[in-house]
């Protein structure tokens, strides 16, 4: 897994130096970077969470995500514009609370979900102006897996289930379904011009 992250920060760099003249090829350029991205955060955040909970089970797997999610994103990202996060309409961390246009892209993504588009091509990208700065945002939907019921579904295990509690006592990530929008990814870069 170490080399394929090198190889993301190689390809974030090689794309950087690329001059696009097009501005929508720069947003193109964006687009695959921010998928790339997710799909090297997603993997290795699911690795470490499998092998956690074949050692130990699902408590064991608590701390993985508790711990580990955010040092996984800055060892993605590495020194690239690029900051990854994760967020939901129904948090268990506090910090991931959505911004009120996270908020927005949610809710499109569940009425889109509705309507019978495919989960895993649910994504937003744009610019913003953030602080006077043009900042590049990329948004992706994340499917709520069988492994991950142990810990966001309707029947979770008692023992889990209080300690859950016991670590974060505001919890709302339980409830959810095989298939249901668990959260999204959602990924910024500032771009400098
Ligand atoms: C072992 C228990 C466990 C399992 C299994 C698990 N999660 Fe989580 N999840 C957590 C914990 C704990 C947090 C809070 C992490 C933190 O403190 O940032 C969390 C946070 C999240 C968040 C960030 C938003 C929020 O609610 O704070 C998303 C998105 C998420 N999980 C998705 C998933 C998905 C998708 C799966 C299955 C692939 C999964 N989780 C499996 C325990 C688990």
């Amino acid at each position: 897994m170490k080399i394929k992250i090198r190889n993301i920060l190689l390809l974030l760099i090689t794309a950087n130096l690329h001059h696009q003249v097009n501005a929508q090829s720069k947003v193109d350029d964006n687009v695959q970077q921010a998928r790339l991205l997710v799909t090297t955060f997603a993997n290795e955040l699911k690795s470490e969470l499998s092998s956690a909970m074949l050692a130990g089970g699902p408590i064991n797997g608590l701390e993985v995500c508790k711990l580990r999610a955010e040092p996984i994103a800055r060892e993605v990202t590495g020194s690239s514009a690029w900051h990854v996060a994760r967020t939901s309409s129904k948090v268990r961390n506090l910090n991931n609370t959505p911004e009120p246009w996270e908020l927005n892209i949610l809710q499109q993504f569940e009425k889109r979900l509705a309507e019978g588009e495919d989960i895993n091509k649910l994504e937003y990208s744009g610019m913003q102006v953030v602080k006077g700065e043009m900042v590049f945002r990329y948004v992706k939907a994340i499917p709520t897996g069988g492994v991950c019921l142990a810990c966001h579904g309707r029947n979770v295990d008692s023992a889990v289930s209080q300690k859950i509690t016991e670590l974060y006592p505001n919890d709302q990530a339980t409830g959810f379904s095989l298939g249901d929008i668990r959260g999204v990814f959602s990924l910024s870069k500032t771009v400098d011009n």
